[in-house]
């Protein structure tokens, strides 16, 4: 068994922002980062666009980002949370920048922003189109600096220790006491008994197999709180980018950022008709919503299998200057910006639900915290204004920090028992988890897709059940493996979205069912 002060689950920018500033200010107490894959492994690492937050204040404000954070959030953001995390931005960008961070200038010197969907003015700052990378370089080399982290890289966080894993002396208020976590390399499974747990384990992408996301995206936090008994909420609010690379095969897709429409592309269709003036009068900038939704819309009347993004018309040296990565994957697929369109097609990229916090990051378990995309704060409501996301997570990192160094624990004294494998076999058919991953990624993306309805929710629902039911016969008569796990943390987030869906009754932002638009027009008739 390990005791620390502070477990943290992942290593992308949540995780990271908050270990960094614990360990600064309390040399004398521990942080362990477990973390499933490669240190740097994370969603955090391929974000392209940026940052948003408002630091022209002669064309920009306040203001105005709250107001496009709450346009895009089509009614369901938490102002007071807007506020705040807008408010705080250009402090936590500061941090970063202390830490090491760099991001692109101008020829005058001040920030070169960029512009994304959404977005009513020019706030996003960015590091070429490699943002991300940027970011989680910075982070990780200001952790290896601190002795008091200590990085666990594949290790994967199993099960969160709540008071149901107590033999006697359980606690009245549920809690957490850390996690079993998984040595991948050497298959032990041990016990991290922490003061303090914080969940920063992302999104899950991989949930939909088409996705932006690396494979790490399984949700394997939400699953692990949603089995605790932690309440999650805005699953339905699943976000699609609207370009991402098309490639005839292919789950995992390339990005082709939101960035690049705001630089001034055009979004056509297979005839060369420009139909996002058709659909809203922000055209290819609009929120992320409803460029998706029209290009579902699109490619179902015409039968095309992709639409285009057209960069023809744009200045080549400043487009190679500002998304050289991007030109270059472009290159490698045979496709020359100066002259050929992007097929670009939507795919699932972001889930603007997840385990609810409260504005300093704490979940309904004491001890328990979450932050990043596996979190819902209330910040995007039906959906994510572009470049919001990582500015939440340096927001709420810094929000649990705060609260943590105000707030001494005791330290736990508490028996846990070790992990209890009796009676499992090292699962020996393997290929039954990757044919139940494809039944359920296909499942995804046809029922639980841009836009739903209730027969196929329904359908959903009953096909995930016989995939349920398979998955727990397999966990528990095997050895814990961590495509196994993963595959049940899926299934547990699939089961979330599908219900969360069907409990929906209006349509909101990224959540369209055909069934609501119905009892809409029979309601006007
Ligand atoms: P992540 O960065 O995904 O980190 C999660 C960590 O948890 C990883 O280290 C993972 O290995 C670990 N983990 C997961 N499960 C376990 C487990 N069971 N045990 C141990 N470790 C585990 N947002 C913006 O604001 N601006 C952008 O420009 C932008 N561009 C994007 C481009 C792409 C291609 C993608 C995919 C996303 C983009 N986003 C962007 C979204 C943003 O990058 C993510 O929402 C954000 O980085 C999430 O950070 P995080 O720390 O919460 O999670
Ligand atoms: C992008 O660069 O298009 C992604 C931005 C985001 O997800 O916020």
């Amino acid at each position: 068994m390990v005791t620390t002060d502070y477990l943290v689950i992942g290593s992308g920018i949540a995780g990271l922002t908050f270990a960094v500033k614990i360990a600064e200010q309390f040399p004398d107490r521990n942080v362990v980062i477990v973390t499933k894959a490669s240190e740097d492994e994370s969603n955090t690492k391929y974000a392209q666009g940026g940052v948003a937050v408002v630091l022209n204040k002669e064309e920009d404000s306040f203001k105005k980002h709250i107001k496009d954070t709450l346009i895009a959030g089509d009614g369901l953001c938490k102002e007071a949370v807007v506020e705040m995390v807008v408010k705080e931005g250009p402090g936590r960008l500061k941090e970063l920048l202390l830490w090491g961070a760099n991001f692109d200038l101008n020829d005058t010197g001040k920030f070169d922003l960029g512009k994304e969907g959404g977005h009513s003015e020019y706030r996003i700052v960015h590091h070429k189109d490699i943002t991300g990378y940027e970011i989680e370089r910075a982070l990780l080399s200001r952790a290896h600096q601190l002795s008091n982290i200590t990085l666990l890289p594949y290790h994967f966080a199993i099960d969160l220790i709540t008071n149901h894993h107590l033999e006697r002396e359980k606690p009245k208020s549920d809690a957490c006491y850390g996690a079993y976590v998984l040595d991948q390399k050497t298959g032990q499974i041990f016990t991290i008994k922490a003061n303090s747990t914080l969940l920063a384990s992302g999104g899950i992408g991989c949930v939909y197999g088409h996705t932006t996301n690396p494979v790490i995206a399984t949700g394997d936090g939400i699953a692990m709180a949603y089995r605790a008994k932690a309440r999650i909420k805005d699953m339905e609010f699943v976000q699609f980018h609207p370009s991402a690379l098309y490639e005839a095969k292919g789950e995992s897709s390339f990005l082709i950022s939101e960035a690049v429409r705001g630089f001034g592309a055009y979004l056509r269709n297979k005839k060369g008709y420009r139909f996002m003036p058709d659909y809203d009068e922000r055209a290819e900038l609009a929120s992320r919503d409803i460029v998706s939704q029209s290009i579902d819309s699109e490619l179902k009347k015409s039968g095309e299998p992709h639409v285009y993004l057209d960069c023809t018309h744009l200045d080549i040296d400043a487009f190679k200057n500002h998304f050289p990565n991007i030109y270059k994957k472009c290159l490698e697929h045979h496709i020359d910006i100066k002259i050929d369109w992007i097929p670009v097609i939507p795919a699932s990229h972001y889930l603007c639900g997840g385990i609810k916090v409260n504005k300093k990051g704490k979940t309904t378990i004491d001890n328990l915290f979450a932050c990043g995309e596996c979190s819902r704060t209330g910040l995007h409501g039906a959906n994510r204004l572009a470049s919001n996301s990582l500015l939440e997570a340096l927001v709420y990192a810094h929000n649990i920090f705060k609260h943590h160094s105000k707030n001494d624990y005791e330290s736990l004294n508490i028996n846990i028992p070790d992990w209890n494998d009796e009676g499992t076999v090292i699962p020996e058919e393997h290929i039954l988890i990757q044919h139940n991953l494809k039944q359920l990624q296909a499942l995804m993306r046809n029922y639980v897709g841009i836009v739903r309805s209730n027969k196929r929710l329904e359908r959903a629902i009953k096909h995930l059940d016989l995939i349920y039911n398979e998955v727990e016969d397999l966990y528990k008569e095997s050895k814990i493996t961590t495509s196994l796990c993963e595959l049940r943390n899926m299934v547990n987030v699939a089961h979330l979205i599908i219900q969360q869906s069907l409990d929906r009754t209006e349509n909101k932002g990224g959540y369209f069912n055909i069934d609501n638009m119905k009892k809409i027009e029979e309601t006007l008739l």
